[in-house]
Parts: structure tokens; C-alpha cells; sequence
């Protein structure tokens, strides 16, 4: 069964809101180089992949169900961060926010009996449970070391050891 024209748009929009999450990400990550954070700039560029990830993920799944991808304009993301500690606050909110973008693709799902939409995003919603718990985490360390250079060079090695393992969306 197809998924219906609603659901078409729905994940389309989506793909989008993805993509720009890569793009913040991304920016985030460029932006927190030229901060000399390097570790804080690998976990952004991680960050950026994964959201790729779940983009195609979103996708593939259109593509499975019979209906057609429409790639639209990304966003420019922002591009300028007063400290590390903003871009990880920036990052819980936006988090935040994606989590109401699935949740409304889940009562979607609910609202119109498609069963096998509402599975698949099922992974989505708990993947957002470990996006917004992992931010929050962050944050609240980079709080603690806010004004302690020494912590904050420690915390930067430990963002510095994430590496991307690729989701497998299903
Ligand atoms: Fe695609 Fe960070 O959620």
C-alpha cells in the first residue's frame, strides 16, 4: 500500500528538516575548528553524518512505499557561536524540536491506520530519546567547565574519540 499524499508531503518535509540539521551541524562544526576545539568539532561533524543518515533513511522509506521524493531549498544554517556552551544549548532546543517533527509523523501514522509508517517511525522516536538525553548530557559538562580551561581541554579529547557508526533505519 502507497502512502498517502499527506504522508508524501509529510516526510518530505522531513527530508528537509534533516538536512538542515546536518547543515547546523555542520556549521557548528567549522565553527568550533576555528575555536581550536577539535574534539568538539569532530562530535559536530558526527553529528552532520548521522543527520544525513536520517535523512536517507526518510528517503529510502518514500522510495519503498511507492512515493516520490521532492528535494526542496536547504535553510543556511547560522554561523557564528559565542562559546561552545551555545552551540550545545543551540543544540538541545533544536533537538527538542525535532523530536515534536517525528512525534507529529508518528500521530500522523495514528491518525491514518498506516501501521507499517508508524513502525518505521518508530526508531526515529527513540532515536530522538538518545539525541535529546546525549545533548543534555554534553551540555551540562560543558557548563561545568565553563571558566576551567584544563576541563574543558579534557572534555574536548573525549568528544574527540566519538566516530560515526552508521544507523541501520528499519
Ligand atoms: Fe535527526 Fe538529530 O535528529
Amino acid at each position: 500500500m502507497a502512502i498517502s499524499e499527506t504522508m508524501e508531503k509529510k516526510i518530505n518535509e522531513q527530508i528537509n528538516a534533516e538536512m538542515y540539521s546536518a547543515y547546523l551541524y555542520l556549521s557548528m562544526s567549522c565553527q568550533a575548528q576555528d575555536m581550536n576545539l577539535k574534539g568538539f568539532a569532530n562530535w559536530f561533524y558526527i553529528q552532520y553524518q548521522e543527520e544525513v543518515a536520517h535523512a536517507m533513511g526518510f528517503l529510502n522509506y518514500v522510495q519503498e512505499r511507492g512515493g516520490k521524493v521532492t528535494l526542496t531549498a536547504i535553510e543556511g544554517p547560522k554561523t557564528q557561536w559565542d562559546s561552545a556552551l551555545a552551540m550545545f544549548e543551540e543544540t538541545c532546543k533544536h533537538e527538542a524540536y525535532v523530536t515534536s517533527l517525528i512525534n507529529g509523523l508518528a500521530a500522523l501514522a495514528v491518525q491514518e491506520n498506516d501501521f507499517a509508517a508508524g513502525h518505521f517511525f518508530s526508531w526515529y522516536v527513540k532515536e530522538q530519546v538518545e539525541e535529546e538525553a546525549t545533548a543534555g548530557e554534553i551540555c551540562s559538562e560543558v557548563k561545568m567547565a565553563q571558566g576551567n580551561p584544563g576541563a574543558l581541554l579534557m572534555l574536548d579529547r573525549e568528544l574527540g574519540t566519538r566516530t560515526f557508526v552508521a544507523p541501520i533505519i528499519k
